[in-house]
């Protein structure tokens, strides 16, 4: 395929279930020139308690199904799967991939740099947390900075729920975040795609001075340089000849169990209903595979 053909294919994005839509938003927002193509394995969420062959499973499982729809480059938002499978989702398929760890990381350390001793809070799933991974990309940008990582399960279902402001929430966000402040850094990293959802309650529980990281937009960021780099971007000017919106039908979501469920809750993160929403099967699928012999 010649590379403006490339250039004119969706990004793809998957998510363990429909917190990846605040990665969505952010890149919708900084690309509206472009077009998505998201995977919410919502029959097998959630993945920040799994193991990691079970998330290295079930994300190539969803990786090789957005390639066979012919997707530019992939996005990981899973903060979990970008930390446990990025290395066997490289391997296995042909283009570009992006996780959340890497830019949320550098994100956090280009703001503390300038401090004598950096300090960075990272707080996500359990599975996130064990696995260091956000530790390792810190240290592999500051050898100096100082990290401490806490995991907090109980923000994914409050998000969903759009609990923002509840009394529950806020004692729940106290009572995790206790650490943090204990802490003090001057930086922390949102490392799970539904925290950005609780940003205010978050906020509050650590303090006004503490710079709060959202990996969805770091990793914007980097999409953006990574498709100017490699002559990526959509050269058609869809961003000019219509507006564009969150969910319209330029964008294609896919879901592996409760598309209507999907729905509600993408309208309370995003106050938009998708327009293109199919549930599919992408269970022991590898449909890289099956396209190959067809
Ligand atoms: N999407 C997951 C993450 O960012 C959170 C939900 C889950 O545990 O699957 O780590």
């Amino acid at each position: 395929m010649r590379s403006q053909d490339i250039a004119k294919q969706p990004i793809g994005i998957f998510d363990s279930g429909v917190g990846g839509l605040t990665v969505y938003r952010a890149l919708h927002e900084r690309l509206p020139n472009e077009r998505f193509v998201y995977l919410g394995d919502t029959a097998r969420v959630p993945y920040g308690t799994k193991s990691l062959s079970t998330v290295e499973r079930y994300a190539l499982e969803n990786s090789s199904f957005l390639a066979s729809r012919g997707i530019k480059i992939l996005v990981v938002a899973c903060n979990t799967a970008s930390a446990l499978a990025l290395p066997k989702i490289r391997a296995k398929i042909g283009i570009d991939v992006i996780g959340v760890i890497g830019p949320g990381a550098r994100k956090a350390v280009t703001l503390t740099e300038n401090e004598e001793s950096p300090r960075v809070a990272v707080i996500a799933t359990e599975a996130t947390v064990s696995s260091n991974a956000y530790a390792d990309s810190i240290h592999a940008a500051s050898s100096t900075a100082e990290v401490f990582q806490s995991a907090c399960p109980l923000f994914v279902p409050l998000a969903e729920e759009n609990w923002v402001d509840e009394p529950e929430t806020r004692s729940i966000a106290e009572r995790y975040l206790k650490g943090v402040r204990d802490f003090d850094p001057q930086a922390l990293v949102l490392g799970c795609t539904h925290y950005p959802i609780l940003r205010d309650v978050i906020q509050k529980a650590v303090g006004a001075d503490v710079a709060l990281i959202d990996s969805g937009e770091a990793t914007a960021e980097e999409v953006e340089n990574l498709l100017k780099d490699k002559a990526l971007a959509n050269p058609d000017q869809i961003s000019y000849n219509r507006e564009r919106s969150l969910c319209d039908d330029l964008d294609h979501f896919y879901v592996t169990d409760a598309a209507d469920r999907f729905a509600r809750v993408a309208e309370r993160f995003l106050g938009a209903v998708p327009t293109k929403l199919e549930a599919i099967e992408v269970y022991g699928k590898d449909e890289l595979a099956t396209r190959r012999k067809s």
